[in-house]
């Protein structure tokens, strides 16, 4: 089963699974069945439409005979205008003297139970009971009785088991929770000497961001031999570029992993167009989306003085020479030219002033993402 769904414009995160779902089923009719025993045959009442795949896998959980039936309730206008009336549709069966327990699919607020209860309080049953497979405490505001609950939840919608969003979902095994786009993901960029592995990091433990580099990944699965790793080694060991849908590869099954998180710090990725459409692609399915594309701007002239400097220490030939570094502004400036294009359409891109101290930059960095 899928990990995250959509239905119509939602998107939906696997929240309950199935066997934990049938569990607390059988538990509620064998609780039901302690409490009403041998002596008489119960009738089960469904409240369609959710409760129809809770009412067919309880029965068949229910250890002693039993009838079934299921209702609805219907509202219309009443004639003197006095508001909404409630009828419930679909009861043929003559209640009088039985034990009656109603099988519902989830309480939310409490309304509906409400009209039900009133409708069967006034039928010359011998007792009422009241099952719920669902319960979202946090919302019920009713003082009504409840005598059998299944799985107590958040106030958040769910769907599956049973359960819709517009008609949708009924017919998934397992509970998804409805999930907001919450993840704070960000593309930082930043030309060389800017200083962007040291915000990066500082970033990261702030937001609580996963990081990931382009390069660290590149690593990771060439140092272990993933069959994506192997399959880039193959290119680099004869000197060619690594093809852009292997990279695209590698990183999307680093997101993957950290679709839980509060976000993730993109670092040297996407670099294409066509990376960026795919990522977009990607989250989107998710329920997610970048929400940002940050680049540290910086005067050329101070990062060649920067880099010249720390060349001077560092001894990287490529820190040493003033037309190699121009060279990496002019290949940097074009690459993110076109990923500015890109999120600056999407009205995604922020320039933020990589001019003057490390804390500086980190503070004007944190209030633009703070509003993310
Ligand atoms: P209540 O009247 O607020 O208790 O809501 C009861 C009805 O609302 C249920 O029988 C469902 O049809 C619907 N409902 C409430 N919460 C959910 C949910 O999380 N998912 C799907 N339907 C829900
Ligand atoms: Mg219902």
């Amino acid at each position: 089963m899928k990990h995250t769904i959509r239905l119509h414009d939602k998107f939906f995160k696997k929240y309950i699974p199935h066997n934990k779902i049938k569990k607390a089923v059988k538990s509620i009719a064998n609780q039901v069945y302690n409490d009403l025993g041998d002596k008489e045959v119960p009738i089960f009442v469904g409240i369609l439409n959710g409760s129809f795949i809770f009412a067919a896998d309880f029965i068949r959980e229910y250890p002693a005979d039993c009838e079934v039936s299921f209702v609805k309730l219907a509202s219309y206008e009443g004639e003197n205008s006095t508001g909404q009336v409630h009828e419930l549709v679909g009861l043929s069966e003559d209640l009088t003297g039985r034990t009656v327990v109603i099988l519902e699919d989830i309480i939310d607020t409490g309304n509906t139970l409400a009209k039900i209860y009133d409708i069967f309080e006034h039928l010359p049953i011998k007792q009422l009971k009241l099952a719920s497979l669902f319960f979202k405490p946090d919302i019920f505001k009713k003082s009504l009785h409840i005598d059998y609950i299944g799985i107590s939840i958040p106030d958040k919608f769910i769907v599956g088991y049973g359960l819709d969003y517009n008609g949708l979902g009924r017919n998934l095994k397992s509970i998804y929770q409805i999930k907001a786009k919450t993840m704070k993901n960000i593309v930082l960029f930043g030309p060389p000497g800017a200083g962007k592995g040291t915000q990066a990091t500082s970033l990261k433990d702030y937001y609580n961001l996963v990081h990931i580099s382009t390069g660290d990944v590149f690593r990771y699965n060439i140092k272990n031999n993933t069959d994506l790793g192997l399959l880039a080694k193959s290119f680099m060991d004869i000197g060619d570029l690594v093809p852009d849908e292997l990279t695209i590869k590698m990183l999307k099954e680093e997101v993957k992993k950290n679709l839980d998180t509060a976000g993730i710090l993109f670092d040297g990725f996407p670099r294409t167009a066509l990376q960026a459409k795919v990522l977009d692609t990607f989250l989107t399915k998710k329920g997610e989306e970048i929400k940002a594309m940050v680049a540290l701007e910086v005067d050329e002239d101070e990062l060649i003085k920067r880099l010249l400097k720390r060349g001077k220490t560092s001894g990287r030939p490529d820190d040493q020479d003033e037309e190699k570094i121009r060279n990496r502004f002019d290949e940097y400036n074009t690459k993110t030219a076109i990923l500015k294009k890109f999120y600056k359409a999407q009205g995604k891109y922020y320039g933020v002033n990589g001019m003057g101290s490390i804390e500086e930059i980190t503070e004007r960095l944190k209030k633009v993402i703070d509003k993310l």
